[in-house]
């Protein structure tokens, strides 16, 4: 059996938070990511656990924490959702010591799945930093078409950054 054939995406809840806030505080991890995305401490990761529990009773967004057995190895997010589109966006993070083993392929496919078994949507986006080319090949090793950069989409620490728009027909 594959390493990799026994994951599985658990809703998040406040005992995932010391793995959430240390798995982010990796300086390899940050390197592509948001300020913002990036809990300042423990308080701060619980308090963003609470927001998206709420959120997913409201279904607005989801928040799952990608679990292998009891270990947990990242986490996979959909948000954006828009009923009247039938579209979503798909984010995700592997802890960096499960790099490169296809945990990362394999979360993005259950996270597809998922909005289209349960959410029952019709196209998902996602955005990655132009260089991150693990995040680029998860995204298209699962069937996201590359439609090109975004100039400023985000700002970010004070400067507008560049991402890269996938995108996917479910
Ligand atoms: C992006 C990320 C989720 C990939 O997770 P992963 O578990 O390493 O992904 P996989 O093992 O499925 O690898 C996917 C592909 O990327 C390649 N890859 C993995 N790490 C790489 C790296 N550092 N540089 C270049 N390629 C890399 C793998 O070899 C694989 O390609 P292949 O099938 O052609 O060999 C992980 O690097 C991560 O969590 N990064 C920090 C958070 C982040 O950037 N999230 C994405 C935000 S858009």
């Amino acid at each position: 059996m594959k390493e990799t054939s026994r994951i599985k995406l658990v809703p998040v809840n406040e005992s995932d938070a010391e793995f959430i806030f240390e798995m982010m505080q990796d300086k390899d991890y940050q390197k592509y990511y948001l300020e913002r995305l990036i809990p300042k401490n423990l308080n701060e990761t619980k308090n963003g656990i609470k927001k998206s529990v709420k959120e997913m009773k409201n279904k607005f967004s989801y928040y799952f924490i990608i679990k292998k057995g009891k270990t947990r190895i990242g986490i996979v997010e959909v948000y954006k959702i828009m009923q009247k589109d039938k579209r979503c966006s798909i984010g995700y993070g592997i802890k960096k010591e499960y790099w490169g083993k296809g945990y990362g392929t394999l979360a993005c496919k259950l996270g597809v799945n998922f909005i289209k078994t349960k959410l029952k949507l019709h196209s998902i986006e996602a955005v990655t930093e132009p260089n991150n080319i693990a995040s680029c090949k998860v995204l298209e090793k699962n069937g996201f078409e590359k439609i090109g950069i975004i100039k400023d989409y985000y700002l970010n620490k004070g400067k507008y950054v560049n991402r890269t728009l996938y995108w996917k027909i479910i």
